[in-house]
């Protein structure tokens, strides 16, 4: 039987990771390394039976693709994306910036077509290129979008760094409760991070807000007002004492001491954060498979 879970996910950061070996260490933009990250969640994705297509742009001065996938039935009018941004920077194979992230949704996706549940609204999947060279994927999407399409568009959940190896577990505070920083996120976000926070808590983890602070792939979709929210288990931020009371790890040291560096291979990933966020993941597909707002 095919893997399901956490485990399927680990299975794809591996194939990630000798994709990245097989092509200079890397998976970044314009690199081969990307494009065969793409062709190898692109067949995983065809052969679940969704919808998938292409698209090209160009970013610092090479060709570079967008991944979409959809599922061929549910509402057009209503469509919840799920995106993760798939390139890595040179330095590295990105495995847990974004492996992470973009084999989530994979994997929550194919879980979904493996349900043989058709969901009501449509789910798409979106997989990013070049948002290492600054959001140019899902900048290049939004912006080619008619705006009839994108008010078929009802949310939008981002998925970057879901497995840091010293995590936090945040969610893109789109209510705006510490009442600082970038502002609450359109209308509707507050409840994408209420599903993500009352999921994670379900699973006994107590969550803190992120800012929408423009560091990766929701900032087009909040430019033009489309709700938006995901998690994140922190980058380059150092862990403070009472975070590590609370979700365990090392004080004083980053979430991710290999952001962005050579190290951030197949062995930069918690598991039990993955699991967790994964989780998270599927329960929020499987509620907006079926109603954004929520009743
Ligand atoms: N987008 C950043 C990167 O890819 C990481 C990040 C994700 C920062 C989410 C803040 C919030 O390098
Ligand atoms: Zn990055
Ligand atoms: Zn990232
Ligand atoms: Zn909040």
């Amino acid at each position: 039987a095919p893997l399901t879970g956490v485990a399927a996910v680990q299975d794809h950061l591996q194939e990630l990771q000798k994709i990245a070996e097989a092509n200079g260490g890397n998976r970044a933009a314009g690199q081969p390394g990307y494009k065969a990250s793409l062709d190898y969640i692109k067949a995983q994705l065809d052969g679940a039976g969704f919808t998938t297509s292409v698209q090209e742009f160009d970013s610092m001065g090479g060709t570079t693709y967008n991944l979409l996938a959809e599922t061929p039935g549910g509402d057009a009018n209503n469509v919840v994306v799920f995106g993760a941004h798939l390139d890595s920077v040179s330095r590295g194979a990105g495995i847990n910036d974004n492996g992470t992230g973009s084999a989530a949704i994979l994997q929550a996706a194919l879980d979904y077509a493996g349900s043989g549940a058709t969901p009501k609204n449509k789910l798409r999947f979106a997989f990013w290129g070049a948002e290492e060279e600054g959001l140019v994927g899902s900048t290049h999407y939004v912006e080619s979008l008619p705006q009839a399409e994108r008010d078929q568009i009802a949310a939008y959940l981002n998925f970057d760094m879901v497995g840091s190896p010293n995590a936090g577990y945040f969610t893109y505070d789109g209510d705006d409760s510490d009442g600082e920083g970038a502002g609450p996120g359109p209308e509707g976000s507050a409840q994408i991070e209420k599903l993500l926070n009352d999921s994670l808590a379900a699973a006994g983890v107590e969550t803190e807000g992120t800012d929408f602070d423009g560091r990766s792939d929701y900032g087009p979709f909040i430019e033009v007002g489309i709700p938006a929210g995901g998690t994140f288990t922190g980058a380059e931020e150092t862990k403070s004492e009472e975070q590590a009371q609370k979700w365990g790890g090392q004080a004083g040291e980053a979430f991710d001491p290999c952001y962005h560096q050579a190290c951030d291979t197949i062995d930069n990933v918690d598991t039990q954060a993955l699991d967790r966020n994964l989780q998270a993941i599927n329960a929020a597909v499987t509620t907006y498979a079926e109603q954004f707002p929520q009743p």
